[in-house]
């Protein structure tokens, strides 16, 4: 095939969505974040969690401390919603530029959520101000009902949680973080608001739940939400490649250390910082939508935050990527596992030499 592309330039990609840590995971994750993405929305669930302006501030000094030599990357910061956020603490921090968004976990749903919000109605006073403020909330929307089969808990928060907030709060914006079900997407492609995007990871483009479970159990495909059967990733394939403007680019990159996924009690979370475009490119090509890749990447996650798009570029080329399989944490004696997909990657980013 002639001409199939082999090589592409895009506009400098953000991610919408990514777990940096603090101190030595800090430094080891960063630079692989930071040499691809213009900027990336950090997410605050660190112990403890970042649920005001000042701790915000706090842990942007840590990031940038941390960036490597001559970057220009930029973290956004956002809050972490608890039962007890105050609304002028966030309405002052949106207004001030520390805070570009605030985060809604479910008490319990995922990592470091345990000081997340009990009920919804808990965090009214907030939701009010960011509606009126034009604040976006980023929701991790699965139900923590133990009743609730893991595979059916974003579906259950659609028609629990989601409709009716959204339902008292109509002008609020609302990011649904990393969806994974056809779901999720098809509640995408009804709304007429313009007030609702979603994110999308390069592993609920890649893998399904056989990925994770058939032949052997794979602790490094384990991410929350977990990957569903294959219909719902093709609905993802499909959303992230329409180019429609409500979807955009989020890794969810989650780096966790080595034992602490192959365990009997494994984490979740995936550090994919290394591959994503790789792995983006991967699937957008699987689809014949490589054209599309660039509004999926740079231009829609922008257009839905109010930001204008990076002004340069990155280069991506077809061919195997040259991926470390682990990165070394610290003095070298943790390290985290690199994704690198289910099969074979076939795009890889042009001048960026591992860090
Ligand atoms: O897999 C996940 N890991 N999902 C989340 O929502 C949190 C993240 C983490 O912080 O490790
Ligand atoms: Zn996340």
């Amino acid at each position: 095939m002639q001409d199939r592309p082999q090589h592409l330039t895009l506009r400098r990609p953000d991610d919408w969505h990514l777990h940096l840590r603090y101190g030595p995971m800090l430094g080891a994750v960063l630079g692989w974040s930071a040499r691809t993405f213009g900027r990336a929305i950090i997410m605050p669930n660190l112990t403890p969690p970042v649920t005001d302006s000042a701790a915000a501030t706090a842990y942007k000094s840590r990031i940038m401390a941390a960036m490597p030599e001559g970057s220009r990357f930029q973290p956004l910061m956002t809050c972490y919603l608890t039962d007890r956020t105050d609304p002028d603490d966030l309405e002052a921090g949106f207004r001030n530029g520390t805070f570009v968004a605030a985060k809604l976990y479910p008490a319990g749903a995922t990592t470091n959520s345990s000081h997340g919000v009990s009920r919804i109605e808990a965090i009214d006073a907030p939701l009010h101000r960011m509606q009126a403020i034009g604040m976006p909330l980023l929701i991790h929307g699965e139900v923590v009902d133990p009743a609730i089969d893991i595979f059916d808990r974003e579906r259950a928060f659609i028609d629990r949680e989601l409709i009716p907030l959204r339902r008292r709060f109509p002008d609020l914006k609302v990011v649904m973080e990393h969806i994974t079900t056809e779901d999720a997407a098809d509640y995408l492609w009804a709304d007429t608001t313009g007030r609702l995007a979603a994110t999308i990871t390069p592993q609920h483009l890649l893998i399904n739940r056989n990925h994770i479970l058939v032949g052997g159990i794979r602790p490094h495909m384990y991410c929350l939400p977990v990957a569903k059967r294959e219909r719902h990733r093709r609905a993802l394939c499909r959303a992230a490649t329409s180019g429609d403007a409500r979807f955009f680019l989020g890794t969810d990159s989650a780096p966790h250390a080595l034992h602490t996924k192959e365990n009997a009690c494994g984490c979740a979370g995936i550090f994919n910082a290394p591959s994503a475009m790789a792995a983006y490119a991967t699937a957008f090509d699987e689809a014949g939508a490589l054209d599309r890749l660039e509004a999926f990447a740079s231009l829609n996650g922008p257009a839905f935050y109010g930001f204008s798009p990076n002004e340069d570029t990155i280069e991506l080329e077809r061919g195997a990527p040259e991926l470390p399989d682990t990165v070394a944490v610290g003095d070298g004696a943790e390290a985290v596992v690199v994704f690198k997909g289910p099969g074979s990657l076939t795009w890889r980013e042009v001048g960026s030499a591992a860090c």
